[in-house]
């Protein structure tokens, strides 16, 4: 998961993790960094082409991320669960976009949306 800048600057990082550990989601690694805009295009480079990746990387960049790894049975989807829907205003009740996103772009939390593109991502911030 990365906890994104919307999130970050409006102090959400514990209220955003102490859903995760409520939901028996184990944090095992954790940083926080500014992302370049270099840094930002190679990790969403699956959306390359897409109309909204410029906007989405200049997101990225504008405050601090909290990129980290999370350990549970069946973590990818009961995370996307978790999460909710893209677009808050489409997340279901209870879900964290639902309750902290601000729209479609700023939605507070990315997760990975496959074991194979978690262990990718894991890999891109976190060496060992
Ligand atoms: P994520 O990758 O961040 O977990 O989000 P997701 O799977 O729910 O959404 P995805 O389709 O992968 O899009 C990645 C991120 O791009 C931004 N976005 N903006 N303006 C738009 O229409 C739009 N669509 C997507 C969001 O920040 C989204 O999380
Ligand atoms: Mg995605």
């Amino acid at each position: 998961m990365i906890i994104k800048p919307d999130a970050t600057d409006r102090r959400f990082i514990g209220r955003i993790i102490d859903r995760l550990e409520k939901a028996r989601f184990q944090v095992v690694q954790m940083r926080m960094l500014r992302l370049t805009s270099a840094e930002a295009r190679r990790f969403y480079a699956v959306h390359e082409g897409k109309p909204f990746l410029d906007d989405l990387v200049e997101f990225m960049v504008s405050g601090r991320v909290v990129p980290m790894v999370l350990e549970k049975e069946n973590a990818v989807a009961d995370l996307r669960d978790l999460i909710g829907a893209t677009d808050p205003a489409r997340a279901a009740c209870g879900t964290i976009r639902q309750e902290i996103a601000l729209d479609v772009q700023r939605n507070s939390v990315h997760a990975s949306d496959s074991d194979e593109n978690a262990a990718i991502e894991i890999a891109f911030f976190f060496s060992d």
